[in-house]
């Protein structure tokens, strides 16, 4: 195969303010100077990936102004493939980034050019899906693409990113679906702990879960099996973007035949890479980097 990872995805030009505190409704801080980033939660698995090694290519749209070239440029940088990144004639995306001083985020994502990515697409990329070990999908696309792309994939990892319900189709098409433990509580209609959320999880149908718990590493759960995966410690600048780079690195080391917990540990080792950075992409380690951790 020519690619280890095909993304399915979005790119946002990521507007970055670091603030000392989170704004409540209705009220105004003041914050740093603006910085923009590349980012998107599909963009940054696919640099994530092809940072380390992978062969990615990512199936997307972004506009045909500033922000799209920033996000062009970066992809390109790492080799990601774009042939099947489409200029779209609207704004590309945008997330609005707030960044207090734990390194803790909230976002606010304008789709923009994302939203126009069309279940058409997705299936006029079929040879390309098809030919792939791992399709890694997230949640900033609409729902018909992301459903045509895992019916497509010969396996498809889920990032269920931003939270929002699914078919249960999808979960179904999951292998494995990740979540962190908010998504899975959104999904399952309640809290508990990874291992009871992770066997929760298993069994809406998907053929393997991981949670990921920040700086408490993740747990897998396959075929009735929970496994708990470390993360190192480390000092978090920023956390935008962490999941997605975990995201990125299991979907390249489960192309290269991983046991999902191995994978998973690797992953891991790369999302605290990338926390004691600022920014998304901007902050991904090489795999040199990750193996000094
Ligand atoms: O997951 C982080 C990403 O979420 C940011 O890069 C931003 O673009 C939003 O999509
Ligand atoms: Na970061």
């Amino acid at each position: 195969h020519r690619h280890d990872v095909v993304v399915v995805g979005s790119a946002n030009a990521d507007l970055v303010v670091q603030v000392g505190r989170h704004p409540a409704p209705g009220e105004t801080v003041l914050g740093s100077d603006l910085a923009v980033h590349p980012g998107g939660k599909g963009a940054n698995q696919a640099v994530a990936a092809a940072r380390l090694g992978a062969r990615v290519a990512l199936l997307g749209r972004v506009g045909t102004d500033g922000h799209g070239r920033l996000l062009r440029e970066s992809l390109r940088r790492d080799g990601v493939d774009l042939s099947h990144l489409h200029d779209t004639p609207a704004a590309s995306g945008v997330a609005m980034i707030a960044v207090g001083p734990r390194g803790d985020n909230s976002i606010i994502v304008a789709p923009g050019a994302n939203s126009l990515l069309s279940e058409d697409d997705v299936r006029g990329a079929a040879p390309l899906l098809r030919s792939a070990p791992i399709v890694s999908l997230q949640l900033e696309i609409p729902m018909p693409a992301v459903l045509a792309a895992a019916r497509l994939a010969r396996r498809a990892v889920l990032n269920l990113s931003p939270a929002t319900p699914v078919p249960d189709e999808l979960l179904a098409l999951c292998d494995p679906l990740v979540v962190n433990e908010h998504e899975a509580a959104l999904v399952l209609g309640g809290m508990g702990d990874a291992a009871q959320q992770a066997k929760a999880l298993l069994a809406l149908g998907p053929r393997s879960v991981v949670i990921t718990l920040g700086a408490d590493g993740a747990v897998t759960a396959e075929d009735g099996a929970v496994q708990p995966v470390p993360s190192p410690r480390v000092a978090p600048v920023d956390t935008t973007g962490a999941g997605d780079a975990f995201a990125g690195a299991l979907a390249w080391r489960l192309a290269r035949g991983d046991a999902l917990a191995d994978a998973a540990a690797f992953a891991a080792r790369v999302g605290a890479a990338t926390v004691r950075r600022p920014g998304a992409q901007n902050s991904y380690p090489t795999l040199a980097e990750v193996e000094t951790l």
